[in-house]
C-alpha cells in the first residue's frame, strides 16, 4: 500500500475524476489508515511504499505490478501522468528479492489482472478495452506460466478489471456482467457458474473493488447491498469508508497490491 500523502485529482483519466472538486487530504489519509489497520487486524502483513511527490495516483498501489507464485510482472502505465509509479514498485520488489519481469506492453498491474490459484489449476483473468493492451495478456502468460483469459471491458465507468470483477477466494469470483462484452460474459458464465453476480449499482458503489482473504471481504461502505449479497453467499463483509479515494476512481482493491509469494 502507499499512503495518499500527495493524493489530488489534478488530471482526469477516468470518468470518476472531477478536477473541479477538491479532495479532502486529511480525510483521505485517515480513511487509508483505517483500511491499512483493518488488513493488519485481520492478520495480514502490510508493506508501505513511500509516496512520491508529483504522483497523485500512487495511492492506487494495485496498478504497480502483478505477482503470481513469487514472480512479478511489472506495470507499464497507459498515461504519462502515472508512468513513473512503475519504477517505485519495481524498486520495492527488487529490494525484497522477488523475480521481476519488466513488461514490453502497456498493462496496469492488478488493476487489470486477477489470479485464482485453485480455478483450473491456477488461472489469470485479464481485462482490456481501456488501459491494458491485450498484447500484455500474452506477455503475462509467458512470464507467469499460467493460462490468461482475456476479458473485454466495454463501459468506461469500469475501466479496470478490478472495478468490475474480483476474486472472492481461491476459485470463485464476483462480477458485474454489464461491464463486459457479450462474448466475455459468456466466457465468465462458462468458467464460473457459481459466481456472485453484482448489478450496476453495486459496481458504481465500487462494491466489486474489494479485497478478500477467502472469508473476510473488505469493501467500500457505500456498497452495503453488495455486502448483503456476499453475506448471503457465505462471506463476511467488512466495510471501510473510502469516499475520498473514489474521487480518483478507486476504492479498496485499487489501494492494495497483493503479494503472492
Ligand atoms: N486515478 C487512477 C487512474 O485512473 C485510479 C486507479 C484505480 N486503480 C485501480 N486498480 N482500479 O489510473
Amino acid at each position: 500500500m502507499c499512503p495518499p500523502k500527495h493524493f489530488t485529482v489534478e488530471y482526469a483519466i477516468n470518468p470518476w475524476m472531477d478536477t473541479t472538486v477538491p479532495v479532502d487530504a486529511v480525510l483521505a489519509l485517515k480513511q487509508w489508515e483505517i483500511l491499512r489497520d483493518t488488513l493488519g487486524d485481520l492478520g495480514h502483513q502490510v508493506h508501505v511504499l513511500d509516496a512520491v511527490a508529483g504522483l497523485p495516483d500512487m495511492v492506487y498501489a494495485a496498478n504497480g505490478a502483478f505477482s503470481v507464485d513469487g514472480t512479478v510482472y511489472g506495470a507499464r502505465f497507459r498515461h504519462a501522468e502515472r508512468s513513473a509509479e512503475a519504477d517505485a514498485h519495481r524498486e520495492f520488489y527488487a529490494t525484497q528479492g522477488w523475480s521481476f519481469a519488466g513488461p514490453q506492453h502497456i498493462n496496469e498491474g492488478e488493476g487489470d489482472f486477477a489470479y485464482l490459484p485453485a480455478a483450473y489449476g491456477g488461472m489469470v483473468l485479464a481485462g482490456y478495452g481501456f488501459r491494458t493492451d491485450p498484447a500484455a495478456h500474452a506477455e503475462a502468460q509467458e512470464v507467469l506460466g499460467r493460462p490468461v483469459v482475456s476479458l473485454r471491458l466495454v463501459d468506461p465507468a469500469f475501466y479496470h478489471l478490478d472495478t468490475a470483477l474480483a476474486a472472492l477466494d481461491d476459485r470463485n469470483v464476483t462480477y458485474y456482467p454489464g461491464a463486459f462484452s457479450a462474448a466475455s460474459q459468456r466466457v465468465l458464465a462458462q468458467l464460473f457458474p457459481d459466481a456472485v453476480h453484482a448489478d450496476r449499482a453495486d459496481a458504481e458503489a465500487f462494491g466489486l473493488n474489494l479485497v478478500s482473504d477467502g472469508r473476510h471481504v473488505i469493501l467500500n461502505t457505500e456498497a452495503m447491498a453488495m455486502g448483503d449479497k456476499l453475506r448471503a453467499a457465505g462471506y463476511l463483509p467488512v466495510h471501510v469508508d473510502l469516499s475520498e479515494l473514489k474521487r480518483g476512481g478507486g476504492s479498496v482493491k485499487c489501494a492494495v497490491a497483493e503479494l503472492r509469494g
